[in-house]
């Protein structure tokens, strides 16, 4: 039973009950904590590790959770309390491992095209597992920060395999003409120049080819190059120890709640099936694989953790403009920028239901731009000011890309384990924004 309240932890566990997240309902923690307010299911992030956990069992891996994700220190706390590694990019997101769970920094590898001096070297202090070096550029500053701090920097390149991936042209990366990573082509000849160099090991190799990913197909497709590069160095005396295949696999954001209303007008949200998916993601890894008997990386961020969480709020007013109806709620694109920044699309719900019809309305924040809105033209169950409703599946980039634009004090953030509920971190105050400046 629990198994399947996590799978999908914002549900009506009754006709006319509030919508809640597993056992814990969410007009409470609004009543509690205030709105808007992020809530996730700490069950539902551990269920999704344990199944890429389940579905590499076969061979040696670890699954390094994107940090950029969602920062959480609880969630952080809790995901290396499950073995997972992580996936960091900057000096800021390592802080944040080693406040949470230090314990895990053996399990950390750090992305990112732009690496500075301090970054490198708060990372080889710390002794993390490996570097993923996206330019030649970075491997000899890499070399030279190693050289300073006498210790030996364990690299893999970040290489472009140039595979297209069907997904927003913002979190597309594994094509030639992207920032990302190194040409392929040029690959065996870094590592033969870095054999050379004793401050570097060429510990693996890496790769991602962006984000929001909904087939397998590209994963394959890019791990077969880099196998056959694996092969080739294999063949010129160079053997790699990891290979880390990245993040970037999508999850469905339509499936929303399900209601005896909902049922009724075919909801298909049943279909969306983790388990497979990940089966699926982790077949296709490992038939490009073969018999590669090095550790498998993986980094997922979305995956694990955005349909555990939601962002509720308060709506603030109805308002009617000729034809259109505004839905006016108390979250801002400065909250949750997805929709404004990709078009995102994400599902809203009503914690309540109420009868009667659904109206098409448009559902926008207060802040001073059109672009400040979560949905247009958009289905939903009649709502009235004061009603709270759940922006669905925005664990992952919420939080983590807010802002205080408009001097907006960020949510507080809500964990919800078994039947337990605690704040992972309080409202901002007018006092923290302010702390920094001075007249
Ligand atoms: N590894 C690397 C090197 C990455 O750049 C990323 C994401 C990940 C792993 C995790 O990817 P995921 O499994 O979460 O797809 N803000 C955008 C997504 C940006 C993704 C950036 N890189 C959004 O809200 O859709």
């Amino acid at each position: 039973m629990k198994e399947q309240i996590s799978s999908r932890p914002f549900h009506y566990p009754r006709p006319g009950a509030p919508l809640s997240c597993g056992s814990v309902s969410l007009e409470n923690l609004a009543r509690k904590f205030g709105t808007p307010l992020y809530v996730y299911s700490g069950d539902q992030i551990a269920e999704r590790l344990h199944l890429f956990q389940q579905a590499l069992a076969g061979r040696d891996h670890l699954v390094c959770y994107a940090v950029k994700a969602n920062s959480a220190l609880a969630i952080l706390k809790l995901l290396a309390g499950l073995d997972a590694g992580f996936d960091i990019v900057s000096g800021g997101e390592l802080e944040r491992v080693l406040a949470a769970a230090p314990e895990a920094v053996a399990r950390v590898v750090f992305s990112g095209v732009g690496k500075t001096a301090a970054e490198i070297d708060l990372a080889l202090k710390a002794g993390i597992l490996e570097f993923n070096v996206e330019s030649e550029a970075e491997l000899e500053l890499l070399a030279a920060r190693a050289r300073k701090l006498k210790t030996k920097a364990r690299f893999a390149l970040r290489v472009n395999p140039d595979v297209f991936a069907d997904t927003h042209p913002y979190i597309s990366t594994g094509l030639r003409e992207h920032k990302f990573g190194i040409d392929i082509r040029r690959a065996p000849a870094i590592y033969k120049n870095a054999a050379g160099n004793r401050w570097l090991e060429a510990h693996g190799v890496s790769v991602h080819i962006g984000s929001q990913i909904r087939s397998a197909e590209p994963f394959g497709a890019a791990m077969e190059r880099v196998s056959k590069l694996m092969r080739q160095l294999a063949r010129e005396g160079i053997a790699l120890k990891s290979v880390d295949a990245g993040g970037g696999l999508g999850i469905d954001y339509h499936t929303g709640v399900p209601t005896s209303r909902s049922a009724a007008v075919g909801w298909r949200g049943g279909n969306f099936d983790a388990a497979e998916k990940v089966r699926e993601y982790a077949e296709a890894l490992q038939s490009a694989l073969g018999d590669f008997q090095g550790q498998l990386l993986i980094e997922p961020g979305r995956f694990l953790v955005a349909q555990a969480g939601a962002l509720i709020t308060r709506v603030l007013h109805v308002k009617r403009n000729g034809k259109k109806t505004f839905v006016i709620t108390d979250a801002a694109m400065n909250d949750l920028i997805r929709p404004a920044l990709y078009q995102a699309h994400h599902e809203i719900v009503p914690v309540r239901l109420r009868a009667g019809r659904p109206q098409l309305v448009d559902v926008v924040g207060p802040v001073c731009e059109s672009g400040d809105f979560f949905a247009r033209d958009r289905r939903l169950g009649g709502v009235e000011p004061g009603d709270l409703v759940a922006l669905l599946d925005a664990g992952a980039y919420g939080m983590a890309q807010s802002s205080n634009y408009n001097t907006r004090l960020r949510p507080a953030e809500v964990l919800v384990e078994g039947a337990k509920a605690r704040l992972i971190r309080r409202r901002e105050t007018v006092a923290d924004l302010l702390a920094p400046e001075m007249i």
